[in-house]
Order: C-alpha cells, then structure tokens, then sequence
C-alpha cells in the first residue's frame, strides 16, 4: 500500500471539504487506488477557530511557506488571490519539486505562463480541476476525454453568484441591487461582489479553460469582459416577451486566421438552448469539439462538498500515477 502525503494550506470552506472528504471516505478511496492519502501538514490563518475535524497527527504550520519543507509529496494551495502568499507558495512548490494542487483561478488566469514555466523547468505537476466551475470535471474532459478532438468552441455560465442574481430578477421581477442585497445576506455573493458580478471571476475561469482548450496560456483580457451590474428589469422584460432570458455567457473560440477569441457579457439565451435551463447557482459548460460533437456540463460551481470533489479528484490522479502537462503543452 502507498501512501500519498499531503500537506493542505487553508482551511476554509474548500479546504474544509477537502480534509472531510479524504477522512470520511479514506477507505473507499484506499480500496480504489491503492493508496493511503494522509494528511500531514496544514496552514490556515487561525489556529484556534472551531472546526468539524481534527488532525491530531498532521504538522500546524503558522506559515503555509513551510508545509513545503515537511515531508509532504503535494501541496494542496487553497488559500486564493492571483499574488501574496498564494503566489509564493506555488512557485516554492515548484522549485522544491513538489507536485502543486490548486484551486487558485485568479493565479492560474493572471500567472499561468510563469506556472507553465516553472512547471516544466522543474519538472513538476500541477493540477487544477478545481479551478473552473467545482464539480463540473471539465479540465478533465478537455484535457483527457477530448484529447482527439481540435475544439471548435467553449461557452460556459461560469458564476454561480451572477447567475442566481439573473434567475432570481427573472423569475421574481427583481432588480439587480435588491438581489445582491439578497445575494450578500445569504452568504452567495461576496462583501465585495465585484469581481462575480463586474465578470473577473468568469473570465479568469474562461482564460483557463480556453488555455486548456486550445493548449495555450491564459491570456486573461479585461477588454472583452463585462458582467451583470447594467442589467435592469427592463432588459429582463424585453428577453422575456422574446421568449428568452439573459445569461452571463463566456466564450472562447479559435477565429479563421487562427487568433482565440474570448468574452465574457450577457447573452439573450433562446428557451430551445440548453444554457436557459441553467439557474440558480449552478454552472454549466457546452463544448464543441471537432469529432466528439457537442457535449452540455451543467452542475454546481461552488460548495464545499463539491469543490473538494474537484479537489480530491486530482490528488487521485498522483496517486495513480496519471500526469497531465499543464498548459500550453501537448
Ligand atoms: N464566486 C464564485 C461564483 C465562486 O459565484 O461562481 C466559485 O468560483
């Protein structure tokens, strides 16, 4: 029996998930691959805060720097934010040849050439499913189910925030600050809502799955994004007697001459297109490949339970022994 040593920096809502799930299901997980995942080290900002698990046997570390020098096989980064701490975590990851997973997208958007780079100089893995729409297992199917395709094109409802915010103002004839307001309250939408519902967090998910997709870098372009703040009750209206609704829609594809295009606004979405079923918080993914056709993902983009699926997904993959280059490679 192997064991897969891992060391988890934040205990939040994911990584909370992640540490549950790998203690609640460690049997079934040992009896499937073989493998005894321990959890050896981990990093949180307090200590002291009640939670629903111990770790009487894993090393506390104040600074989540140093779960790199314990004898951890992966780092498991669920800390957030494209720079800070959560950069440099990764990047000592990397040089101390220690296999990377995380959940990071606003680092994998903003940074993804620097990460590709350091990846391949120092001949270390990083997986991250997690990064794109939780338990939808999209990079996997991109990366290795359509591995034979050329892909035409990638739409996505990618925020689960803007698009409950648009259910709910279509559905209740809301307007949008009465809905975020709502939103905020029951913890969907963040204090500060800007980066779901100005559409960052949306193109930071697209600029990853579009790398994927095409095997190239992320190239995250403020340029061609929008998000839902402009909305009004009027435009819902109006999508509405056109037998439609209005969706949040990124999309990638490669043009004629070879360029990706990328965008993230909103879209009058037809009733006869799957993505008008999508509502609520859930996430959903169309994507068009050359063979395969067009394959619709539609699941939750967010939670606990469902991020640490993503999470421990690839943290299976190492111990399988199965390696997937990151971007930009073939
Ligand atoms: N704020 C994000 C969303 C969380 O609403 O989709 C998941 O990435």
């Amino acid at each position: 029996m192997k064991t897969l040593k891992v060391a988890i920096a934040g205990l939040g809502t994911v990584g909370s998930g992640v540490v549950n799930l790998l203690q609640s299901q460690g049997d079934f997980l040992q009896t499937r691959t073989r493998t005894k995942f321990e959890i050896v080290a981990v990093s949180a900002r307090d200590i002291s805060k009640p939670r629903m698990f111990s770790l009487p046997n894993a090393v506390w570390c104040d600074d989540p720097l140093d779960l790199v020098e314990t004898d951890a096989d992966v780092i498991v980064e669920l800390i957030g934010g494209a720079g800070g701490v959560a950069y440099d975590l990764m990047e000592k990851t990397l040089v101390h040849k220690k296999t990377l997973v995380t959940a990071n997208k606003s680092m994998l958007a903003m940074h993804g050439g620097k990460i590709s780079q350091l990846s391949v100089h120092h001949n270390t893995p990083v997986y991250c499913e997690a990064s794109v729409a939780g338990g939808l297992p999209v990079i996997k199917l991109l990366r290795e189910g359509l591995s034979a395709n050329k892909i035409v094109s990638v739409r996505g409802i990618l925020n689960g925030t803007c698009n409950y915010i648009l259910t709910l103002m279509h559905q209740q004839k809301r307007e949008f600050l009465d809905v975020l307001q709502e939103a905020q309250e029951k913890g969907f939408a963040e204090a500060d809502p800007s980066l779901d519902v100005d559409g960052g967090d949306a193109g930071h998910k697209l600029a990853i799955l579009s790398a994927f997709a095409f095997h190239t870098l992320p190239n995250f372009d403020e340029k061609n994004i929008s998000g839902i703040r402009a909305i009004t009750l009027k435009d819902i209206d109006q999508a509405l007697q056109k037998n439609g609704s209005l969706k949040l829609i990124g999309h990638a594809f490669c043009d004629q001459d070879n360029n990706i295009q990328q965008s993230v606004r909103v879209e009058f979405i037809d009733r006869a297109d799957p993505f008008y079923n999508v509502n609520d918080v859930f996430n959903a993914v169309e994507i068009h490949a050359s063979h395969a056709g067009k394959i619709f993902l539609q699941g939750k983009g967010a939670g606990s339970e469902i991020t640490a699926s993503a999470v421990v997904a690839d943290l299976i993959d190492i111990a399988m022994g199965r390696y997937f280059p990151l971007f930009g490679e073939v």
